[in-house]
């Protein structure tokens, strides 16, 4: 018997990933998609070719949904009855949890206890149950964080992930589901969503190395992150639902670079030297070679509240699970870069 799961958020990042590793897994993937009047299904329409579209026996099924919607949820449980579900719907970017803190609560904290409610009152089989918690929990909390250190998010998005995770662990001590999360640094890709400042990053570099115009409007250089890749990341998901025990693990590369360090690196791969100008919101930075300023900081690109520092520990998911990240991040910008100009180049032929 094939193995069933279901994914929320399986137009993201992190659900494409996923779905694929799954798939090749042999596993029968369900994935719940919002409705919207434009289609956004670029990530995952290869594998809806091949495994639905062009397959005798289709493996990979798509539902409209959302998780702010609990009867949706709960009648999608009961018709699929999943083996595991990945929760990784979000409203994920953390400053426009400002703008939007309501639904940023709604879709984050409540949507996962949807999940776990359904799960709760499905009788037909124990359901294994993934939540995407963040490091944005540990706000103020200084590096290296580890599944002790103390919580302290910065954010409405932190605080809303912080109710998810915790209503996972009660779920689990109190009700014995098999439940857990995940507490995920930043992971990125060719597949990151644009407005995050890894791929804007990457665009503007790539841009300017096409047009010599294109200037980076960005925010915070001084704040750093601990940048893994997202297909290390979803196979520990994996991972983590095949263990005896439900637990919760810290996943991370344990290494970290400030933004300014990515935004030089990625402009040193394409052949530019940045020199910095400036202090605060006049700082600049200048194409040593032509003299072209091609980063400007823009107070726009700020946030109310800024996590400083995010360095995780994660001993114990390689201890534990025999889990370590397999792509490092000079690997990760240099995929970013041939991906975009890839993509860039195909757009101005
Ligand atoms: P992403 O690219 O922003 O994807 C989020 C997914 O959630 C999208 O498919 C989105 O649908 C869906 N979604 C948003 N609101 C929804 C709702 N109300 N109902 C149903 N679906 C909804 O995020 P990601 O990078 O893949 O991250 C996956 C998960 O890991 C998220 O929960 C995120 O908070 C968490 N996480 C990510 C990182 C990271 O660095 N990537 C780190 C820590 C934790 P649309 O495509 O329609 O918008
Ligand atoms: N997005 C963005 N845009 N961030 C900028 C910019 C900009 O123009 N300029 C500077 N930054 C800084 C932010 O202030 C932050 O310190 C850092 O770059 C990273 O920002 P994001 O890429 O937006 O990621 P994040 O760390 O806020 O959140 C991501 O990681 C979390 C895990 O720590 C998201 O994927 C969250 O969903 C995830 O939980």
């Amino acid at each position: 018997m094939k193995k069933i799961a279901l994914i929320s958020g399986i137009t993201g990042q992190d659900g494409a990933y996923l779905a694929e590793f799954l798939l090749k897994k042999n596993y029968i993937v369900h994935g719940i998609k919002r409705r919207s009047s434009s289609v956004n299904n670029y990530r995952i329409d290869d594998i809806y070719e091949k495994f639905y579209e062009n397959s005798k026996n289709p493996s990979f099924y798509l539902h409209y949904g959302d998780v702010t919607d609990s009867l949706n949820i709960s009648e999608l449980v009961n018709k699929i009855g999943p083996d595991e579900i990945y929760n990784l719907a979000a409203q994920s970017h953390v400053k426009v949890s400002f703008e939007t803190p309501e639904y940023t609560a709604n879709a984050d904290g409540l949507g996962v206890l949807r999940f776990l409610e359904s799960i709760r009152r499905y009788k037909k089989k124990k359901i294994k149950f993934y939540q995407a918690s963040t490091s944005e929990m540990f706000g103020g909390s200084k590096p290296p964080q580890s599944e002790t250190t103390v919580f302290a998010p910065k954010s409405p998005y932190g605080a809303a992930k912080l109710y998810g995770h915790w209503i996972t662990k009660i779920y689990r001590e109190s009700y014995n589901i098999f439940a857990c999360s995940g507490i995920l640094f930043n992971h990125e890709s060719p597949l990151r969503g644009e407005t995050f400042v890894t791929k804007k990053v990457v665009r503007a570099a790539v841009k300017y190395s096409l047009d010599k115009k294109e200037i980076l409007q960005i925010g915070n250089l001084n704040a750093t992150r601990d940048w893994g890749h997202a297909k290390d990341y979803v196979k520990n998901m994996w991972m983590m639902l095949q263990k005896k025990n439900a637990d919760d693990y810290v996943i991370a590369t344990n290494t970290s670079y400030s933004v300014k360090k990515f935004i030089e690196l990625t402009y040193k791969y394409l052949g530019f030297n940045i020199k910095w100008t400036g202090k605060g919101l006049n700082e600049k930075g200048i194409d040593l070679k032509s003299g072209k300023i091609i980063v400007k900081v823009n107070s726009k690109y700020f946030r109310p509240n800024e996590v400083d520092n995010l360095r995780g520990n994660s001993n114990k998911a390689k201890n534990s699970l025999k889990w370590k990240p397999k792509i490092n991040f000079k690997h990760l910008v240099k995929e970013m870069i041939k991906y975009e100009l890839e993509l860039q180049t195909k757009k101005n032929r």
